[in-house]
């Protein structure tokens, strides 16, 4: 290795380690579910917790990268926004709670958004669970 590509590798590794100690994005606590949604059939609610409820939810689970600076931050920041677009633990609590939206963005495939797609393969609805899913939002949450 050159002496400047060893004085690039070094200072990489250096502010890596020293991204690790912002804190933002390490907090993993779920917040208190305030109020659960009254699902149409318990199907619907599996399929919004396979593909939706990470960042629409109080019960998020946090992959092991979350835990890892910068997509600690990443993930962060799509579960902040993500909850304070569509929150269904915050049901009649939160005042702008997007529930009503909900189907049109699996109809239109805009939700999931892809990065979570490509990292949870879970996530990823065939046309089958897409259209049972559509139905069951407009079901519990009216068109
Ligand atoms: C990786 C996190 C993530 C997942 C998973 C996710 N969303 Fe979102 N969602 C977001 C973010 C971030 C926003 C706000 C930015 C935007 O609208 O693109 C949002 C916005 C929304 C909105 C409001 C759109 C608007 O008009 O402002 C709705 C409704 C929504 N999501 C529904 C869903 C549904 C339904 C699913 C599951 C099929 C889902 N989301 C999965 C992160 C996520």
């Amino acid at each position: 290795m050159s002496r400047t590509m060893k004085i690039v590798t070094f200072g990489a590794l250096v502010l890596f380690s020293a991204i690790q100690f912002v804190p933002y994005g390490k907090n993993h606590t779920n917040p208190p579910i305030l109020n659960e949604v009254q699902w149409d059939v318990p199907r619907t609610q599996e399929l919004f917790n396979r593909a939706c409820a990470d960042c629409h939810s109080h019960q998020t689970v946090y992959p092991w990268y979350a835990h890892v600076a910068p997509f600690s931050w990443l993930v962060m920041h799509d579960i902040e926004e993500g909850r304070e677009k569509l929150n269904v633990s915050m049901m009649g609590v939160q005042t702008k709670n997007k529930v009503k939206d909900a189907a049109d963005e699996v109809k239109e495939r805009e939700m999931p958004i892809l990065p979570y797609l490509l990292a949870h393969p879970a996530a990823r609805l065939s046309d089958r669970e897409k259209t049972e899913l559509i139905h069951g939002l407009e079901e519990t949450f009216g068109k």
